[in-house]
C-alpha cells in the first residue's frame, strides 16, 4: 500500500505564528538590553566559556530565541552544539550543497518531526497518471520565476499544512499564467474545509486531494478573504469570495520523473511531495542530495512546488519553492538533484487546470 506520511515542516520565523509551539519563545529569560554583547555575557554565564558558546549566543540572539530557564538554555545549547557539529562536518565533505545554522538549530530532529510531521497519507491515485508526454525536446533549463508567475514565498508556521501551500503556490502560478495578474490564495480554507478528500488540516494532506476538493467545492477564496491562522479551524468558506476554480487536475505517474520534468518544462509549476530527512532542515544553498531519503518507497513527508530545473557543475537539479519563509534556505527556495527520483520527488506530483 502506498503510504505517505505527509508532513509539513514549519519555519517559526514569525513569533505570532509560533505562539502555539511548546518549546519556543514565550516567557523568556528577559534581557536587560537587546545588545549582542550583553546577551553573550548572559549566555556565557549560564553555559560557561565552552566551545560553541559564542556561536550559540549569536544564533540565539539572531533568531530571537528566549529560554525560560537556565536548564532550558543548557539543554538547547547541547542540541545546538550537536547540530553545529553536524552542519560543519557535512560542509567539509565537498558535497554539492551547503548547510547553515538556521532557526531549527536548537531543535532535535525528533522535535522537528514531532512538531511538524503530519499523519500518513495514501497517494494511490498517481499509480496511473494523466499527464500527456510529447516528443518535443525539453529546454536545458527552465525557471518559471523569470516569467513572473511565481508568487512570493510564504510561511506555514506551526502547522503541518505544507500541502496547502504547495496547492496555493501551484494555483497562484496557474492564475497568473492564465490571467496575467497576481493573486494570493487561501491556505486556511484548504486546512479547514478539505477533510472530506482525505486531508487532515495541520496533520497533513496532499496537493492532489486539495485540487480535488477545490474542484468539487466550487473554488478557493483569496488569502485576504480567508486569512491564514496556522491552526485547524471550522470551515468558513464563502462562495462569494471565490477567486479561482479548478477545472481539473493532472497527476504525474508515480515515480515518473521524466513526466514531471516535461510538465514543469511545458505546462507550469507542479506540486510535488518528497521525504525530508534530518539534515535537510539546515539546507542553505547548492544542489541538495542524499542517500538516506526516499529509500522507503512512498514515504514522503513534505510538499513543495517545483518551479523549474537546471544544471549546476554537471549536476541536474530541481528548483523548489518551500513554505518555511524566505529566510530559510536559498531565499525560501532549494535545489535538489534531478534524475534519480531523489527523496521520492515524483511520487505524488500534480498540477491544476484552472478556468
Ligand atoms: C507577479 O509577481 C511576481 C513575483 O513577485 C513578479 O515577478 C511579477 O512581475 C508580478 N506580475 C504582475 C503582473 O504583477
Ligand atoms: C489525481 O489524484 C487524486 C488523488 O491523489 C485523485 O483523487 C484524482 O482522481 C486523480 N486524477 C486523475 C485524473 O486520475
Amino acid at each position: 500500500m502506498a503510504r505517505l506520511s505527509l508532513v509539513c515542516c514549519v519555519f517559526l520565523l514569525l513569533s505570532y505564528v509560533a505562539s502555539g509551539s511548546s518549546f519556543d519563545n514565550s516567557n523568556p529569560i528577559r534581557l536587560v538590553s537587546d545588545g549582542l554583547r550583553d546577551f553573550e555575557a548572559q549566555v556565557i554565564q549560564v553555559i560557561g566559556h565552552t566551545r560553541h558558546a559564542f556561536s550559540f549566543a549569536r544564533f540565539a540572539h539572531r533568531h530571537g530565541k528566549l529560554y525560560e530557564t537556565v536548564e532550558e538554555m543548557k539543554l538547547r545549547f547541547g542540541i545546538f552544539s550537536e547540530n553545529l557539529k553536524f552542519i560543519r562536518s557535512t560542509n567539509k565533505k565537498g558535497l554539492p550543497y551547503t548547510l547553515a545554522v538556521n532557526y531549527f538549530a536548537d531543535w532535535t530532529w525528533e522535535e522537528f518531526r514531532r512538531n511538524r510531521l503530519g499523519a500518513a497519507q495514501k497517494c494511490s491515485a498517481t499509480l496511473k497518471g494523466n499527464h500527456k508526454l510529447t516528443d518535443v525536446v525539453l529546454p536545458e533549463k527552465k525557471d518559471w520565476r523569470q516569467e513572473g508567475i511565481v508568487t512570493p514565498v510564504k510561511d506555514q508556521g506551526s502547522c503541518g499544512s505544507c500541502w496547502t501551500f504547495s496547492t496555493t503556490g501551484a494555483l497562484e502560478a496557474a492564475y497568473s499564467q492564465a490571467f496575467g495578474k497576481n493573486i494570493s490564495l487561501s491556505e486556511q480554507q484548504i486546512v479547514d474545509c478539505a477533510g472530506a478528500f482525505n486531508n487532515f488540516g495541520c496533520n497533513g494532506g496532499l496537493p492532489s486531494q486539495a485540487f480535488e476538493y477545490i474542484k468539487y467545492n466550487g473554488g478557493l477564496d483569496t488569502e485576504k478573504a480567508y486569512p491564514y491562522t496556522g491552526k485547524d479551524g471550522i470551515c468558513k468558506f464563502s462562495a462569494e469570495n471565490v477567486a479561482i476554480k479548478v477545472l481539473d487536475s493532472v497527476n504525474i505517474t508515480l515515480g515518473a520523473e521524466d513526466e514531471l520534468k516535461h510538465a514543469v518544462a511545458f505546462v507550469r509549476p507542479v506540486s510535488v511531495t518528497f521525504e525530508v530527512v534530518s539534515g535537510f532542515r539546515f539546507y542553505k544553498k547548492g544542489v541538495y542530495t542524499s542517500n538516506t531519503c526516499g529509500n522507503t518507497p512512498f514515504d514522503v513527508n513534505h510538499a513543495v512546488l517545483a518551479v523549474g530545473y537546471g544544471v549546476e557543475d554537471g549536476v541536474p537539479y530541481w528548483i523548489l519553492k518551500n513554505s518555511w519563509g524566505d529566510n530559510w534556505g536559498d531565499n525560501g527556495y532549494f535545489k535538489m538533484e534531478l534524475g534519480k527520483n531523489l527523496c521520492g520527488i515524483a511520487t505524488c506530483a500534480s498540477y491544476p487546470v484552472v478556468a
